[in-house]
């Protein structure tokens, strides 16, 4: 079977991630797809070391990709909601399928991306955008699909969390901190998104619009941000026996559903009070499971990488299916299984 091709625009920190991802995992990911996934082009405004470039198609114009027609998947990676939104528009527009990390997009301009997908037929996948190596996008739409949800709550800033937890943990100030965030890869292009709540908000709205069937209102969430917090703050919320987090939280009302994402005031015995350093985590509460948890590295090439070559390979996969005799997805290809010993 012809493998399936992605071209990769932006080769940052997550572009770098999934590039090696793709490349490293190789052979599992044909194994799981039932065919190869191939870099045909990456599309990488700089030049870049992290990544083994040989023998790739590389254009310093990320343009270049949508318009190459050999590509069924264009992952955009660069980041913004300017010249992201005009690649993510006009791959869809030229019939290519799309993974994005990019959260701001998504809830900015997400409906009319929807909007614009829906009438091409083609598929947008997002799990990155959301939480960095968490699958919380597929946790609420698949594995809580039968659930009404009454309530969501999560740190689903990696960069905000490490430093509350380093001036916690280490009394460090916060600016040290930040600039370790940004040397590290975890913050935002714009810092000011992640201390500022920003970044959350733009989490928040997705998760909400996935798990209440709701437009995204990024406009509607309550922000504020972490910036405030004060070396005695953390100290007096310690000696109580506390953590200050930064929460985003969604729940129903009788108003309709509410989105705030601020600083809280948490137990120490509860589990979000001991989600520590660039460890994000959400809670989930359903009807009828009652509450969830999943946790895992909220930023960060090789965990944002994971989120997105799993929407590639879902991608892939749907597209490799026989329309007519589609199935739930399995773990691996039943022609696929491995004969070493387990
Ligand atoms: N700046 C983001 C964070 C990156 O720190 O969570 C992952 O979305």
């Amino acid at each position: 079977m012809k493998p399936v091709k992605v071209g990769i625009c932006g080769l940052g920190t997550v572009g770098s991630g999934s590039f090696n991802i793709l490349r490293n995992n190789a052979e599992e990911i044909t194994r799981r797809v039932g065919r190869s996934i191939v870099i045909e082009q990456v599309g990488a405004r700089r030049d870049n070391d992290m990544c083994d470039l040989t023998g790739v198609n590389v254009t310093r114009d990320i343009f270049d990709v949508v318009a190459n027609p050999e590509i069924d998947i264009v992952m955009e990676l660069i980041g913004g909601t300017t010249i992201a939104k005009d690649l993510v528009l006009q791959a869809i527009e030229n019939g290519k399928h799309v993974v994005t990390a990019n959260k701001a997009l998504i809830a900015e301009h997400g409906n009319e991306i929807f909007a614009k997908a829906q009438e091409k037929g083609v598929m947008v996948a997002f799990e990155a955008a959301v939480a960095g190596g968490i699958p919380i996008i597929k946790t609420i739409r698949e594995g809580l699909s039968a659930n009404r949800i009454d309530w969501l709550a999560g740190i689903i800033n990696g960069t905000g969390n490490f430093i509350m937890t380093e001036m916690s943990e280490k009394n460090r100030p916060f600016s040290d901190v930040l600039a370790e965030a940004q040397a590290l890869g975890y913050a935002e292009a714009d810092p000011t998104f992640d201390v500022e709540g920003i970044d959350a908000a733009h989490k928040l709205t997705i998760l909400a619009s996935i798990a209440f069937g709701i437009p995204l209102q990024f406009e509607k969430t309550y922000t504020e941000g972490i910036s405030k917090i004060t070396a005695e703050d953390v100290g007096f919320a310690k000696d109580l026996g506390y953590s200050i987090k930064h929460l985003g939280i969604a729940r129903r009302t009788d108003q309709g559903i509410e989105l705030r994402v601020h600083p809280t005031l948490i137990s120490k015995k509860q589990l979000l009070a001991n989600v520590n350093g660039v460890m994000n985590a959400v809670m989930v509460k359903g009807d009828a499971v009652g509450p969830t948890l999943t946790y895992g590295a909220g930023a960060g090439g090789l965990p944002t990488g994971s989120s997105v070559i799993a929407d590639v390979i879902d991608v892939a996969r749907t597209l490799t299916a026989d329309p007519d005799n589609r199935v739930p997805h399995l773990a691996f290809q039943a022609n696929s299984l491995s004969d070493l010993p387990v």
